[in-house]
């Protein structure tokens, strides 16, 4: 079930095995889902709403549920919402690296549209700017 994340969840991410000390993904500022099964949190997206355009903060599956769509669904909400929101387009970054990241959102119409130099990780990996119009 994929519902919104509130922030009684926060305690329940550790289980995810993800750096969740990076508090800003669920920044007050920004929209947030969580995917939910058996009361146990299995995966978000978190999103920043900006008027028309959109920028996907981060999205993260834990390790022994992926491929098996729950990405893909956590994504699907997440443009289900922007366009009701009358959001225009979406934008995020990624590791050049990320090929699992990278093809899922290809899979969802997100083109790369230029690559940042030496962006993450003290300037050593490159990332891609991916956007898609709605
Ligand atoms: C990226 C991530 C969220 C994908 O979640 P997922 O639930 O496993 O993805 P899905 O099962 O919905 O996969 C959908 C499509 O994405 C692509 N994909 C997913 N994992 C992949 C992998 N390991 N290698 C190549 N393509 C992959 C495929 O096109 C897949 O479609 P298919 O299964 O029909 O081939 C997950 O791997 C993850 O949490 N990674 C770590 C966090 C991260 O890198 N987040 C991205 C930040 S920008």
């Amino acid at each position: 079930m994929i519902r919104k994340y509130n922030e009684s969840d926060f305690n329940k991410l550790n289980v995810l095995g993800r750096d969740i000390s990076d508090n800003y993904i669920f920044d007050i500022n920004n929209d947030c889902f969580v995917y939910e099964e058996n009361d146990n949190i299995i995966g978000f997206i978190s999103y920043k709403l900006l008027v028309d355009r959109a920028e996907i903060i981060d999205l993260f599956v834990h390790i022994n549920y992926r491929r098996k769509l729950i990405g893909s669904k956590l994504l699907e909400n997440m443009i289900d919402e922007c366009k009701s929101s009358g959001c225009k387009s979406i934008t995020l970054e990624v590791k050049v690296t990320n090929i699992a990241a990278i093809d899922l959102y290809k899979k969802y119409k997100f083109k790369i549209v230029s690559t940042r130099k030496q962006y993450y990780e003290n300037n050593s990996i490159d990332a891609h700017l991916m956007y898609r119009e709605l």
